[in-house]
């Protein structure tokens, strides 16, 4: 059920952060919710495409809320550490891994470098509690979630996302997840190409 993997759907996470940023840019502090990141590697790409975008001064503002109900109760260790195997980051494109990983201690490890990590923070979080884990969040980020869930859940997790959104806020879904036809009057779709929507007025 956590299945996952650095850099996947990443014209989905490309879209979003083109769109998204000249919007965001110009608040003092970029806030991200990554709801059911499993252990980190979407919310990482996360941060190293937008770190890419911004430069590191910009970089500086970008706090990214990773959540999962994480029934293993291992994701706070692994996104704090952020330290992966060689097999889960063989995917990542050759030149942004040479920038962003190095070596960890140990053999076949490596370890996502402490600029990228200080932007994230994980937190046990369901869902279906419907409680937001915070409010003014300029970009959500909920891929591969909500397939899980019944339809009258999905409107009511997807109603709490738009109350955690500021105006103008944008969601993201992976493609195969349309917004329900009772919330679409929430949202204005963003682009024909990705499940992209921006938080209406
Ligand atoms: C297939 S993974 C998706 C991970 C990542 N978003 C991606 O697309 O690669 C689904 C994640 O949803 C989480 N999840 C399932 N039910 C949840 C709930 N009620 N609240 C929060 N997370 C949940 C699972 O623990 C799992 O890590």
């Amino acid at each position: 059920m956590a299945f996952t993997y650095f850099f996947r759907d990443i014209q989905t996470l490309e879209l979003a952060c083109d769109h998204a940023l000249p919007v965001l840019k110009t608040r003092r502090y970029i806030n991200i919710w990554d709801a059911g990141c499993a252990m980190g590697p979407e919310a990482y790409t996360l941060a190293i495409l937008l770190r890419e975008r911004m430069g590191h001064m910009y970089f500086r503002n970008v706090r990214i809320t990773a959540t999962d109900i994480d029934e293993s109760n291992l994701f706070g260790k692994i996104i704090s550490e952020g330290v992966y195997p060689r097999e889960q980051v063989e995917r990542i494109p050759r030149d942004l891994f040479d920038i962003y990983f190095e070596k960890a201690d140990k053999d076949g490890f490596y370890r996502i470098i402490e600029e990228i990590r200080r932007a994230l923070t994980f937190h046990r979080h369901d869902l279906l509690t419907l409680q937001s884990p915070g409010n003014d969040y300029g970009l959500i980020v909920c891929k591969n979630v909500l397939l899980h869930f019944n339809e009258e859940q999905r409107i009511k997790v997807i109603q709490m996302f738009y109350d955690s959104l500021m105006e103008g806020g944008f969601l993201v879904f992976e493609q195969t997840q349309t917004l329900p036809q009772s919330v679409s009057h929430l949202f204005t779709p963003v682009v024909s190409n990705a499940q992209l929507f921006q938080k209406t007025a």
